[in-house]
């Protein structure tokens, strides 16, 4: 007698994951609030964009739950640079403001450069000004950006240890896919792996995701990574969050990833949902540098 195995795929469940974090998160925010502290989260919002705008709400959510100050300043999709830099300048100086974010994309994306470069980066929680990346570049003590910090907590949480084996990034954006294949290929716990890094100029991607025991999808465009690009027994990390048209949905869209998610389920070993994967992770790692950066302005006594 032969027995065909048909594996169903174990979900990589961001969510419950970060209900996990989160209550650790928001006991340490309350310890630090007896202290006389309360973290602060300062939001800047520039333009009228539909998921920026939902994103974060979701982050001002998700702090208020967490005991974590946020302070939102919405400006209009017109708003100039310099204004947008007297926001940052307020909230570079305001004493109960711990973490800046700027939410990307601008609406003119040619000043997000010098825009992220006024903020303080004692309180770049974002881990996306040149100083913070520089750090975690040399292993040094930092905030890591949230989406691949998360990404690494999720997978460890999960029962996967990525010492040790071969992981293939498809992306090389400054938030997602540079920085994580550079936190995998450093000497720590949550690292240890051998990297390959694909991307728009990588001729068949799919010759490099089938030789990976984990894939981490950071493209950005639905279903590039198809069931045939993976190997049977891999870990998919699906990184998009795109939107495509569903007249059947309430709000005329649903969200996808970048992977094939129905077709791999019997193929691969885990996967991240879509949504309820890494989404939710970005953040947790949010709300955990935010307490990070407060617990840091407390012991420098500023
Ligand atoms: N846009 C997409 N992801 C991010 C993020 O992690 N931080 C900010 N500020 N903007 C984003």
């Amino acid at each position: 007698m032969s027995y065909m195995i048909v594996m169903t795929a174990q979900k990589l469940d961001g969510k419950s994951v970060s209900a996990e974090m989160r209550a650790e998160i928001k006991q340490q925010t309350e310890a630090l609030i007896a202290r006389g502290m309360r973290p602060g989260l300062g939001v800047i919002l520039v333009g009228e964009d539909p998921a920026s705008r939902s994103y974060v709400s979701a982050k001002e959510k998700a702090c208020a739950e967490a005991g974590i100050l946020s302070r939102e300043v919405l400006l209009p999709a017109d708003a100039t640079k310099a204004q947008i830099l007297a926001e940052v300048q307020n909230m570079n100086q305001a004493d109960d403001i711990h973490g800046i974010l700027v939410q990307l994309p601008l609406p003119d994306s040619s000043i997000e450069e010098e825009v992220l470069n006024n903020i303080l980066p004692e309180k770049d929680v974002d881990g996306f000004h040149p100083v913070n990346v520089g750090r975690m570049m040399l292993g040094l003590p930092t905030f890591l950006p949230c989406t691949p910090h998360g990404i690494l907590h999720l997978l460890k949480r999960s029962g996967f240890s990525t010492a040790g084996t071969h992981v293939v990034v498809v992306g090389r954006s400054n938030i997602v896919g540079r920085p994580l294949a550079n936190l995998l290929s450093q000497k720590h716990e949550l690292g240890n792996a051998t990297v390959t890094v694909c991307h728009t100029g990588t001729p068949d991607i799919g010759s490099f995701t089938r030789q990976a025991d984990i894939v981490i999808a950071a493209v950005g465009r639905p279903n590039v990574i198809t069931a045939d690009m993976v190997r049977e027994g891999a870990v998919v990390v699906d990184v998009g969050v795109n939107r495509v048209e569903d007249d059947t949905r309430p709000r005329g869209y649903r969200l996808v990833g970048d992977c094939e998610y129905g077709a791999m389920l019997d193929k691969v070993a885990a996967i991240t949902p879509v949504p309820g994967g890494v989404g939710p992770m970005t953040i947790t790692m949010l709300l955990f540098n935010t307490l990070e950066s407060a617990r840091r302005h407390l012991s420098a006594g500023v």
